[in-house]
């Protein structure tokens, strides 16, 4: 008989996207013609940018040609894409970063979860609490997570608790961490750091050899001048972290996928007899055996939302959402709710009312609502009593939810 990997049985039975889809499934099947309102995973609901689809038009008339078609391409992502990357994220910003410290991949979730193929499994993680589930799943199913307890914590995690008391702001960990995972704009609270906060951990990693894992695959919906779009606007982020963007919900790619991370040449990890080791020539390694990168023609719709009028229609699906996110925070204020994030981020973090846990809260927001959110108990500990609502539905589907809930 196999034996199978124990930390698969460690691990929720089911993945917390996947519960919510069930649940609601099950509220649909008992009541077919409820009005639901999705407001749980940041799905986007608008259709792709024009210029996209136009590119994957070309891009596929060209598979019918002998001359213009591809096979293989680069597993770390076509030239084209990664030129387009440096030039646009980067260097229109002032940040030096190299198209091959570029790697382009199916979206952040799969490189968050696939970083950790590349760190040993003694490595001490730190997680700030609530988080984006995959982090805390995939160490777990790596093994570093150690045992779960009751509470659902892991004995081997460092929890950075985030909450309405330290304004969402992590402390630095107590005891000496060797990798932290950082996601700003934060999914699930909606909340920032700003430059002065991100330098803190900057510095923490080089005083301590930590790597930060930073997901920025909200950046986009940035609206305030002092919070960083990238870690590397932070002195000395270079040699510390590792950064993760997405298209999914700056353009639309949810289904289309299309993300990209990047690893800088001079970032260092240490081997078990002390060697110093590029990281980016490891992932490289992991990319080019476990990958076959990202198709050619999703390729090419990603490089045309750089083009004048890709960045256009980037910018009103953006603004788009950025005016849900604003009704959302105003109906709930108004509601009598108290609310978190939502200004730079298309997610609004609300406290429940009192008394009431986050999946009680969700359950009734369905059954009594047909408003469908996230609980915040899902992404950790710290997110017990509230529920996230997200803003990527359809602007009439968020006035509608707001008058649901005002009444
Ligand atoms: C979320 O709702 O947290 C995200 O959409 C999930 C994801 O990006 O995988």
């Amino acid at each position: 008989m196999a034996q199978i990997n124990d930390n698969f049985i460690k691990i929720p039975a089911t993945y917390l996207f996947s519960e919510i889809a069930k649940r609601v499934a099950q509220h649909k099947e008992e009541n077919p013609t409820a009005p639901i309102i999705r407001m749980g995973i940041g799905d986007v609901s608008l259709p792709l940018p024009d210029a996209s689809v136009d590119a994957m038009i070309v891009a596929a008339n060209e598979q019918r040609s002998a001359e213009t078609f591809r096979g293989y391409g680069p597993e770390q992502g076509y030239a084209f894409l990664r030129e387009a990357i440096v030039e646009n994220d980067f260097k229109s910003k002032g940040i030096a970063i190299e198209s091959d410290e570029i790697f382009v991949s199916d979206g952040a979730k799969s490189d968050t979860g696939n970083i950790g193929d590349i760190f040993d499994v003694s490595n001490r993680v730190a997680i700030t609490d609530p988080s984006y589930p995959v982090y805390v799943d995939t160490n777990a199913m790596g093994g570093r997570a150690g045992e779960p307890t009751a509470s659902g914590a892991w004995t081997n995690l460092v929890y950075l608790p985030c909450n309405a008391e330290n304004n969402f702001v992590p402390a630095l960990p107590t005891e000496k961490v060797d990798l932290v995972y950082l996601c700003y704009p934060n999914n699930p609270t909606g909340t920032t750091l700003t430059k002065k906060q991100l330098a803190v951990w900057v510095e923490y990693a080089k005083a301590n050899n930590a790597i930060i894992l930073f997901d920025a695959a909200y950046e986009a919906f940035i609206t305030e001048e002092n919070v960083p779009h990238s870690i590397y606007e932070i002195d000395g982020a270079k040699d510390v972290a590792i950064e993760f963007r997405s298209f999914s919900k700056t353009a639309g790619f949810t289904g289309t996928r299309c993300g990209y991370t990047v690893v800088p040449k001079q970032l260092l990890g240490t081997s078990s007899t002390g060697e110093k080791v590029q990281i980016n020539k490891l992932w490289n390694r992991r990319q080019t055996t476990k990958f076959n990168g990202t198709s050619y023609i999703v390729q090419r719709a990603a490089e045309a939302t750089y083009s004048a009028e890709g960045k256009k229609q980037v910018k009103a699906l953006l603004d788009f959402y950025k005016e849900n996110a604003r009704i959302i925070c105003e109906g709930l204020i108004k509601a009598g709710y108290t609310v978190f994030g939502g200004v730079n981020a298309p997610y609004v973090w609300a406290k429940a009312p009192a008394g009431l846990g986050s999946w009680d809260y969700f359950d009734y927001l369905l059954k009594e609502k047909n408003i469908v959110t996230t609980p915040g108990a899902g992404f950790g500990a710290s997110g017990e009593g509230y529920v996230r609502f997200s803003a990527f539905g359809s602007r009439e589907n968020t006035i509608e939810a707001m008058k649901r809930l005002e009444k």
